[in-house]
């Protein structure tokens, strides 16, 4: 089953629980969290307390995205009951396999995402310590931008690679998703798609998220 992970970096922060209640009720798996810091990326979006406001106030489990630099220091604060993935940058980390039995010794599941212009064999040494990948497929730091197509092909090649080396990792794609393109992605072998834009901007968010689920229905 596919499943549905809207991110908050573009709901209004006026409303977040309220917000949140909506992608609930509309039947998303995961919220996504995307922490900016303006140094990796050239934003800044929230940090550890925003997410936590959220506790107790929605059952759906975290899956957090650190776009920041020297990630190790902060992992902790971000390691929550609800907490499922916590992703670091293959680009943010000089000791990436570290870096993730770090985030396993914390208490969580371990993500990694690479940008666009990294290549997947950037990888290699860490898939079988991963329990997540994430594949950008817009250049981070910004909602609402357009979906950069070459990462589909990252996407087919990691199950494939997954299928050849029996390796366990899941694959999520984050950047550009819509309605128009959902089924696309999932049928390229994603297993958690990110939309933030395409739900949070939407009139009734609830039924964003339905819409979008019945998308990648099997
Ligand atoms: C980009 C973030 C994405 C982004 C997705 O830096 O990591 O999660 O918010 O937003 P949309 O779906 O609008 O591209
Ligand atoms: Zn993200």
């Amino acid at each position: 089953m596919t499943k549905l992970a809207p991110s908050i970096l573009s709901a209004d922060f006026g409303q977040l629980a309220a917000d949140v209640k909506e992608i609930e009720e509309g039947g998303a798996h995961l919220i996504h969290v995307d922490v900016m810091d303006g140094h990796f990326v050239p934003n800044i979006s929230f940090g550890a307390a925003v997410m936590k406001s959220l506790n107790g106030r929605t059952r759906l489990p975290y899956d957090v995205h650190l776009m920041i630099e020297d990630p190790d220091q902060y992992l902790e604060d971000f390691v929550t009951p609800q907490t499922e993935y916590i992703t670091v940058h293959q680009e943010a980390c000089v000791h990436l396999h570290r870096t993730l039995q770090h985030i396993h010794a914390a208490g969580a599941k371990a993500g990694v995402s690479i940008n666009p212009g990294t290549p997947l064999v950037m990888l290699e040494e860490v898939l079988e310590e991963a329990d997540l990948i994430l594949i950008m497929s817009v250049n981070p730091g910004f909602g609402g931008q357009k979906m950069i197509p070459a990462a589909l092909r990252k996407i087919t090649e990691l199950k494939r690679i997954r299928e050849e080396r029996g390796l366990k990792y899941q694959i999520e794609i984050d950047g550009g998703v819509k309605a128009d393109n959902i089924r696309q992605v999932k049928d390229a072998g994603a297993d958690i798609i990110v939309a933030g834009s395409a739900v949070f901007g939407a009139e009734d968010i609830a039924g964003r998220v339905r819409e979008l689920l019945e998308k990648v229905a099997d």
